[in-house]
């Protein structure tokens, strides 16, 4: 029998749980917040995990119309989610993810440009992502859709 057809949909609340899930197992070594960890240590009895997900929880309270869920029947394969600065007609990509078993099929390339003509209809006028330096993909696929290098940041930390 085929596969049901991928459907990209607009979030709904039910979805955080298994956004949460895909956020932890797929930022681990491209997540600023475990590179803090794995520098630093614990602090504060909150783990990497814990914080990275929260990104989620923010992303989908701050811009719920704006976070999209790729997919396949009744299991979620991926996410986008957007933010609007509608005063300087410029949105953000905070977080895109993939689960494992689904990369390299075009799925996070689909995920982009759905979020981009979110953007575009909302009157957005520039589009804005940041990837790690460690991270190959992001700096791959995000020029193959259209994004341009416009500067590099260093992250700096110390204990207190
Ligand atoms: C980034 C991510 C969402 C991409 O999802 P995906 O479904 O695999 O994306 P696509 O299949 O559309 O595209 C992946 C592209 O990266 C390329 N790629 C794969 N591994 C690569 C590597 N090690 N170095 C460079 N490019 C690579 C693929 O060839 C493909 O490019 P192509 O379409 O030109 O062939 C997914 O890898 C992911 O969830 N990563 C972990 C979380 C993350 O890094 N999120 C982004 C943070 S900025």
């Amino acid at each position: 029998m085929d596969d049901p057809p991928l459907l990209i949909r607009p979030y709904q609340d039910k979805d955080l749980p298994q956004l949460r899930e895909i956020t932890v197992a797929s930022f681990g070594s491209v997540a600023l917040e475990q590179m803090l960890e794995l520098k630093f240590g614990l602090w504060n009895e909150r783990d990497w995990k814990v914080r990275k997900a929260s990104h989620i929880d923010e992303d989908v309270s701050q811009c719920p119309e704006g976070c999209f869920v790729a997919e396949r029947g009744a299991e979620i394969l991926g996410y986008i989610t957007t933010r609007l600065d509608r005063v300087n007609a410029r949105g953000r990509i905070p977080n895109v993810a993939v689960v494992e078993s689904a990369r390299g099929l075009g799925l996070g390339r689909r995920l982009l440009q759905h979020a981009l003509d979110y953007m575009r209809d909302e009157g957005m006028k520039l589009a804005q992502i940041e990837t790690m330096a460690s991270n190959a993909i992001g700096q791959h696929l995000y020029p193959s859709c259209g994004f341009e290098e416009v500067a590099r940041q260093v992250h700096y930390a110390m204990k207190l």
